[in-house]
C-alpha cells in the first residue's frame, strides 16, 4: 500500500516536471492492473484480459478471433484494442439521429447502467462462455476476496467489507479495470504523431489521411486533447464475410454479423460497426470486425476501392469509403502515416 502511495506521489512529480509518459499508477489504477492481468477471472485460470489485449500488441489480439478459456472455442469477432476507448461516450443518438458511443463492435455495452461504457464492457468477458467462462459473479468475487495481493488493495480503494454485496463488488471491479485502461500506462499518447517527429512520407500520408479518412477516423482535438482517430459512430464499410471463421465449427461467428443492427434489432442499422480508433493500429493485425484483412496495406487498400469484394451485409452501405481514387503509392504513404501512431 505504502509503495502505491509513494508511486502516486512520484507520478504527480513526474507530471509536474512536464514528462509526457509516466507508467506509475494511482491506487485504483494499480488495482485495475492487477485484475486486468489476473487469470483468476477465467474458469481454468488460463487467461486474463491481457491474454487477448496485450501491451505488446497494442492491447489487442493477434489472431482473427480469440481462443477462449476452454482452449477450443473462439468468439466471432476480432479483439479491438482496450486502449483509448475510455473516452467513448455512452451509446446515444446525436441530433441527426445517428448512433454514437458505447463499447464493443456493436455498441452493446451501452454504459447506461454504470454511466461508463468501458466499465460495463469489463463485466462481459469473465462471464462469456467463449471467453473466460466463469459460472457467475459470486465465484469471481470469491476468488478476488481470497487473493492475498488483490484483496487488500480492493479494500484500500473501496472501503471496509467491499465483498459483502457481490454485485456492488463486481461493479467496483469493473470500475477499477476501466481506471487502468484509461491510465497513462495504457492510454499513452506517446506516439511519434503526438511528439511531432514525422518524416516526409508520413507527412504526405497525413495529408491524404486528413482529406479522405477523417470524416470517420476523426483528428479533431477537443479542448487541446489528442485526436483519437474515431468519432465513435457506426458505419457499414462493406467488409466481406470471413469464410475461414464460418467454416470453423468451434467459432461463435454467425453469418451474417449484423453489428449494431443485430444488437438493436433495427434493420436500418444492419451491417454497421463502430469506427475503431487507429492508435497503435500497426500492432493490431489482422483487421476489421471479423479479422478478414491480414495487413494494414490490404485494409487501407480496401477502404480506397473495395477490391471487388462482396460485403458481408449489403444494406446501409456507406458511400464515403470504397471510391476514394487513391493511387497505390498514396495508399502506401497513408500506411506509413498510420505507423507513426504507435506508442513508444
Ligand atoms: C478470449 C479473448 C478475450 C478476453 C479474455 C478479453 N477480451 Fe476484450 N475483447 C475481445 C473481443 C473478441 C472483443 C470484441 C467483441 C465484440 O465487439 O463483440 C473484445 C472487446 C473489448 C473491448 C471493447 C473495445 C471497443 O473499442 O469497443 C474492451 C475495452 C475490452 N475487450 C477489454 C477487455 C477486458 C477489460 C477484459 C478482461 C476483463 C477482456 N477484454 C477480456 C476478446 C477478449
Ligand atoms: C465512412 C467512414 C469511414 C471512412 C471514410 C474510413 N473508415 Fe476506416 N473504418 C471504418 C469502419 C466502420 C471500420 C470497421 C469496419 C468493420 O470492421 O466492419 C474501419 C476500419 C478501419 C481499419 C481497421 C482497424 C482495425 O483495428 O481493425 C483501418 C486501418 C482503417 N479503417 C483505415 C482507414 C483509412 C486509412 C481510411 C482513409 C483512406 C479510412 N479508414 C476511411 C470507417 C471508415
Amino acid at each position: 500500500m505504502k509503495r502505491n502511495l509513494v508511486s502516486a506521489a512520484v507520478f504527480f512529480l513526474i507530471l509536474a516536471a512536464g514528462s509526457v509518459f509516466a507508467a506509475t499508477l494511482t491506487n485504483v489504477e494499480q488495482l485495475g492492473k492487477l485484475i486486468y492481468e489476473s487469470t483468476l477471472l477465467s474458469l481454468r485460470n488460463t487467461q486474463s484480459c491481457a491474454t487477448c489485449h496485450n501491451s505488446t500488441t497494442g492491447f489487442a489480439d493477434i489472431t482473427a478471433v480469440s481462443l477462449g478459456d476452454d482452449g477450443v472455442s473462439t468468439g466471432g469477432r476480432n479483439a479491438p484494442t482496450a486502449a483509448y476507448c475510455g473516452l467513448s461516450p455512452m451509446l446515444h443518438r446525436d441530433k441527426a439521429g445517428e448512433y454514437v458511443g458505447g463499447m464493443f463492435w456493436d455498441g452493446r455495452a451501452t454504459g447506461k447502467r454504470l454511466h461508463d461504457p468501458l466499465a460495463e464492457q469489463a463485466q462481459g468477458p469473465p462471464l462469456n462462455p467463449v471467453e473466460m467462462n466463469m459460472p457467475d459473479v459470486q465465484t469471481i468475487i470469491d476468488r478476488i476476496e481470497n487473493d492475498p495481493e488483490i484483496a487488500p488493495l480492493f479494500t484500500a480503494v473501496y472501503g471496509a467489507n467491499p465483498f459483502t454485496d457481490v454485485n456492488v463488488a463486481y461493479d467496483n471491479l469493473a470500475r477499477a479495470i476501466a481506471s487502468y485502461e484509461r491510465s497513462a500506462e495504457v492510454t499513452r499518447f506517446t506516439s511519434r504523431f503526438d511528439t511531432g517527429a514525422l518524416n516526409a512520407q508520413e507527412l504526405r500520408g497525413r495529408k491524404l489521411f486528413s482529406k479522405n479518412c477523417t470524416p470517420c477516423h476523426s483528428m479533431a482535438r477537443r479542448g487541446g486533447d489528442h485526436p483519437l482517430f474515431t468519432n465513435y459512430k457506426y458505419v457499414n464499410a462493406g467488409v466481406p464475410k470471413n469464410q475461414a471463421l464460418e467454416d470453423d465449427p468451434n467459432c461463435a461467428y454467425q453469418y451474417p454479423d449484423l453489428g449494431l443492427g443485430g444488437f438493436l434489432g433495427d434493420p436500418a442499422q444492419n451491417g454497421k460497426f463502430k469506427i475503431p480508433t487507429l492508435r497503435n493500429v500497426a500492432l493490431t493485425a489482422p483487421y476489421s470486425h471479423n479479422g478478414y484483412f491480414e495487413t494494414l496495406k490490404e485494409m487501407v487498400s480496401f477502404m480506397n476501392n473495395k477490391n471487388g469484394l462482396t460485403p458481408e451485409v449489403a444494406d446501409n452501405l456507406s458511400t464515403a469509403v470504397g471510391n476514394l481514387g487513391l493511387t497505390d503509392n498514396q495508399v502506401i504513404d497513408i500506411v506509413a502515416f498510420l505507423d507513426s501512431l504507435t506508442d513508444m
